[in-house]
């Protein structure tokens, strides 16, 4: 983790618990934290998102509230400065939960949500030539930004934002805008935001799969260590997690060499570490 990072971190906790302290609520605490990761270009996700192997900038976000277990999401938008703001506007203006590429970024502009102008032009490859990069990586680009909160009425929430892996295809979703999958929140059981390689993630639903061991009584960090290792041991998958319960215990695991995250709950100065062990 950089020092410019470190402080956005830092940063973003402190925006974040302003709002839980003035009574604001987990929800919109959720999202101002991202939005400010989104915004610095430190992260992979808004400005700083990754591009898919045609050059473009497509990203994807959820957002969750644990009361009515509410979402919304988006996923491969594009030119768009706040998908996790797209999230919330998907949960609260539609009817739906999820929307998708060039219809999202209809419903985003129909807002007048901030554009962001992607630096860099697309690529023109052939298909082959694609498929063949795609086979050749061995990467995966993490620095997908998440928060999960709980607010002064009790209700949790979490939220996350990317622009996915290194080397993906054109069209390629991860586990990001996937409720259930990247992000699930729910006053019974808590609140979890998910970092790491979308796919293994997708096919082992980890965040539903973290609050179901949560609402049999576990403990946020016994719930993590468990599903992340059932992660490794199935898949070999490779993640992080965000884990809050509703009575405030909370979690950070992560089974990748690094992530970079942090805590604040109002006393003394935030805390902001790149590992968790
Ligand atoms: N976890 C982000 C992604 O796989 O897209």
């Amino acid at each position: 983790m950089t020092s410019a990072q470190a402080t956005c971190l830092a940063d973003a906790l402190a925006a974040g618990y302003g709002i839980l302290a003035q009574g604001g609520s987990a929800l919109i605490a959720v999202e101002r934290t991202i939005g400010l990761l989104e915004q610095s270009g430190l992260f992979n996700a808004g400005r700083g998102a990754n591009r898919q192997l045609d050059g473009v900038q497509r990203m994807d976000a959820a957002i969750m509230e644990g009361t009515q277990l509410k979402a919304g999401a988006v996923a491969s938008i594009e030119g768009i400065a706040h998908p996790i703001t797209a999230a919330r506007l998907v949960m609260e203006e539609t009817d739906h939960v999820l929307l998708v590429g060039p219809f999202a970024g209809r419903f985003a502009q129909h807002f007048k949500l901030d554009r962001h102008r992607s630096t860099g032009a697309p690529r023109r490859l052939s298909y082959d030539r694609i498929l063949g990069k795609q086979k050749r990586s061995t990467r995966e680009r993490h620095g997908t930004v998440g928060a999960v909160a709980l607010d002064r009425s009790g209700t949790v929430a979490a939220g996350a934002s990317t622009g996915g892996i290194d080397s993906m295809l054109p069209g390629r979703v991860g586990d990001t805008p996937l409720i259930g999958c990247g992000v699930y929140a729910d006053n019974q059981s808590g609140a979890v935001s998910m970092t790491g390689a979308g796919e293994g993630i997708i096919r082992l639903v980890i965040a539903k799969s973290i609050c179901d061991r949560l609402a049999m009584g576990k403990s946020p960090a016994v719930a993590a260590r468990q599903a992340l290792r059932m992660l490794v041991s199935r898949i070999r998958g490779s993640a992080g997690a965000l884990i809050l319960s509703p009575d405030g215990r909370f979690a950070i695991r992560h089974v990748t060499p690094h992530m970079a995250a942090g805590w604040w709950s109002g006393t003394g100065q935030p805390t902001v570490r790149g590992e968790f062990p």
